[in-house]
């Protein structure tokens, strides 16, 4: 089989945000407690933090960190976890019916996520806390000095303001498991009123309002218009959340249809953009609202060990998917479709980091890394610059949901400063190589800086025997052009220097 991919410097998509690459650390399960934060640990510092961890989150180049939540923060106090740590209070956590210490909190979170070289992504409890304490919250956070909220941070230890930028109204409100859920009205009015407060405290904040926690909820489209009517001037994104796997009654062997469902993600991004854009116009503003997917990932592995796990236990091994490489293809390609989404999608957060539906994984010896941890890391660190539109020519294949799956994906980045320019592919046809090719118009290629392939496992196999590796691929060049042979299921990155 063959395609061609054909790009152009000036058909592009949009200057890629790079906080597309984000992630997510809840306080839940494994993720804070034996994940990022394990004192005693062998490689822990003085502050308990894993520096195995550390290192591993930093091959990923995750440029921001979502927390405390996820369905956590929608019953959090946050000043629980403030201050002299034998003062905190063990607290009973209802999102997750586990037992909450407190001995990780803002300041270790903060101190991590500087260790790690990325930046917060600071959710608020608007389930069953309200406008004040979210106003508290970003006073303590960046206020420089002389109010309450402001020197109680200095007084635990962080003389200048943590400066967080990026904040989430609340977490999922639309959904009946979260503990505070809302009506869309209910949720749209509280929103607006505590970005007004938060913004009142510090006016260079940016604010994500929560959009559906999943398309299939029975209120998606309702509740985005009815929310956005409420808080659009107030607000700078929506959010959407999305997980994929086998549900219900999903054939496990229907490999082609699994492949698709990057196709799901697309159409379910176009909808919201559709729906932010029909406010707007309805608004006559000249305001634009962007996305935040602030959750996605493959999630299903986990479910029937999880509602068995007894409640009340303290960081207990919760939403421990192990992906295999069938994972790792379909994350491949939804990160993808998060490119050529970039225009709108400016925020992303691969749900989660460590341990908890996560390409990082921890024992007490050491970490591992999960089959999807190779696709994401290729594209966190060489998803640079500008997104190029993808002109393709390539077969599609039906299946029982999408009449028309491409056989390749593909996206290719311009990173201007760098004179680099990325291909991200994949082959999804189960038998076939695609003999591939990538016409350059007005690039001058000079020479191929790294080719790698990810293929030859079987779909459910995984990576707990460490032996999932990246692979050399073979890729030639001419002055306008780049080509290999892609391999029947395989996630490919070529990466050339142009003029
Ligand atoms: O990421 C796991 C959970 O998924 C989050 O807590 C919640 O927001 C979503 O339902």
């Amino acid at each position: 089989m063959k395609a061609v991919l054909k790009v152009d410097p000036t058909q592009q998509i949009s200057k890629i945000d790079e906080r597309i690459y984000g992630s997510f650390i809840e306080q839940l399960g494994r993720a804070v407690y034996e994940g990022i934060y394990q004192p005693g640990q062998a490689t822990a510092d003085e502050n308990g933090l894993r520096k195995d961890v550390i290192e591993a989150v930093k091959k990923l180049n995750v440029p921001i960190v979502r927390y405390p939540g996820g369905n956590f923060v929608s019953q959090y106090k946050w000043e629980d976890g403030i201050g002299p740590k034998d003062a905190r209070p063990k607290r009973l956590d209802l999102a997750w019916r586990t037992i909450e210490t407190n001995q990780f909190g803002l300041h270790e979170f903060m101190n991590w996520a500087k260790k790690v070289g990325t930046q917060a992504d600071m959710a608020v409890n608007l389930g069953t806390r309200g406008i004040m304490s979210a106003a508290n919250l970003v006073e303590y956070c960046n206020f420089p000095k002389g109010s309450y909220w402001s020197d109680l941070r200095r007084q635990n230890g962080q003389e200048t303001p943590f400066a967080i930028k990026t904040w989430c109204l609340g977490n999922e409100m639309d959904g009946p498991w979260e503990i505070g859920q809302k009506t869309a009205y209910e949720y749209g009015h509280l929103a607006n009123e505590a970005a007004k407060a938060m913004r009142a405290v510090d006016d260079s904040i940016e604010l994500v309002a929560c959009g559906s926690s999943s398309m299939d909820n029975p209120t998606f489209g309702d509740w985005e218009k009815t929310v956005l009517d409420q808080c659009y001037d107030n607000v700078d994104y929506l959010s959407l959340h999305r997980y994929y796997g086998f549900y219900g009654d999903d054939d496990p062997n229907e490999l082609d249809n699994y492949l698709g469902k990057n196709i799901d993600l697309d159409e379910f991004i176009k909808g919201v953009v559709a729906i932010c854009d029909a406010v707007k116009a309805r608004k006559r503003t000249k305001k634009t609202i962007n996305l935040s997917l602030d959750e996605w990932n493959v999630w299903y592995h986990s479910n029937d060990q999880d509602a068995k796990t007894k409640p009340w236990q303290q960081a207990p091994h919760l939403l421990e998917d192990i992906y295999n490489f069938e994972d790792a293809l379909l994350v491949g390609s939804l990160l993808i479709t998060l490119l050529k989404n970039s225009d709108r999608v400016k925020i992303a957060c691969l749900a989660q980091l460590v341990n908890v539906i996560a390409p990082i994984m921890t024992n007490d010896q050491g970490v591992w890394f999960q089959s999807i941890f190779y696709p994401y890391m290729q594209v966190s660190n060489y998803g640079k610059g500008i997104a190029l539109t993808p002109e393709v020519e390539v077969p599609t294949y039906k299946t029982r949901e999408f009449d028309a799956v491409p056989y390749l994906d593909s996206i290719a980045t311009y990173d201007k400063t760098q004179n680099e320019l990325t291909i991200f592919c994949e082959n999804k046809h189960q038998t076939d190589s695609i003999s591939f090719q990538t016409l350059l118009r007005d690039f001058d290629v000079e020479n191929v800086i790294e080719a790698t392939q990810f293929y030859g496992y079987d779909v459910k196999a995984d990576n707990r025997d460490g032996k999932m590796k990246l692979q050399p691929l073979t890729a030639t060049t001419e002055p306008h052009k780049v080509m290999a042979t892609l391999q029947p299921l395989s996630w490919n990155m070529i990466r050339v220097r142009v003029r």
